[in-house]
């Protein structure tokens, strides 16, 4: 699991297509940090707990053999490693290069690469399912939308993208995280209800919403909202 909103912190991938038309401002800046955090942030999450567990078996036992699963954001890989355990089809990306080193030694079997999901263009009705597992809360908020619409036209019929993230509302800038390593990013919350409007927006019909509280150490309650594309 993928806190930063938390006291952790103050203040199918080789056939996408890629876009470089433009990319979020900050992304640089994001990089670095993840990169710095990358080596704590390993050491410092792990077993995500029987909630947020029951909702990736959930996940895999809904989109197993519909297609390719990509993990967008998937740091060191332990959602991926997961589901690839679970005989799940799954690869993952990261921004971080450092985060993907972690991922490439831990989980040798699995296919990983750096790349912003800001830039990925994966084939339309190429993907059984997508992750944005705690890894879409820095995305700038007018490119969180077009990622979604991105996602979901790269659905097959049925496939399913699952997103985790903090609950909240506004916008936080963060400069130290993970054992008080310097860092630059913002951290955007959500609502459930405005979350639900953006994946309905981008033609998905919800499938679950689950709630869950702050639990220590994280600070801002959490969510999981998984939505399908509609069977033909
Ligand atoms: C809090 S970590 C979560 C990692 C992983 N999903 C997990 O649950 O352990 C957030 C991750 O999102 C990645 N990330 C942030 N912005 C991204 C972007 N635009 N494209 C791809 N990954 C991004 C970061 O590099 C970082 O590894």
């Amino acid at each position: 699991m993928a806190p930063s909103g938390d006291d952790r912190c103050q203040g199918a991938l080789l056939t996408s297509r890629t876009v470089n038309i433009e990319s979020p401002t900050d992304l640089n800046a994001v990089r670095a940090s993840y990169d710095a955090v990358a080596d704590n942030y390993v050491a410092m999450v792990g077993d995500p707990g029987p909630w947020l567990r029951s909702a990736l078996d959930a996940f895999a036992e809904q989109v197993r053999g519909i297609g390719p699963v990509l993990d967008a954001g998937c740091g060191p890989g332990w959602i991926t490693g997961y589901l690839h355990g679970k005989g799940i089809d799954v690869s993952g990306i990261d921004l971080s290069p450092r985060m993907i080193e972690h991922a490439r030694r831990q989980h040798p079997d699995v296919s990983f690469g750096v790349a912003s999901v800001t830039e990925l263009n994966p084939e339309p009705e190429s993907l059984g399912g997508v992750l944005g597992w705690w890894s879409w809360f820095n995305l700038p908020r007018e490119w969180l939308p077009r990622v979604l619409a991105t996602m979901a036209r790269a659905l097959r019929p049925g496939g399913q993208l699952i997103v985790g993230t903090h609950r909240g509302d506004g916008d936080h800038p963060r400069i130290r995280c993970y054992g008080d390593i310097p860092v630059e990013w913002t951290t955007h919350l959500y609502q459930p209800e405005d979350l639900v409007a953006l994946l309905t927006g981008a033609g998905l019909e919800i499938v679950v919403e689950i709630r869950l509280p702050p639990e220590p150490p994280l600070q801002s309650p959490q969510m999981i909202i998984a939505a399908r594309k509609p069977a033909r």
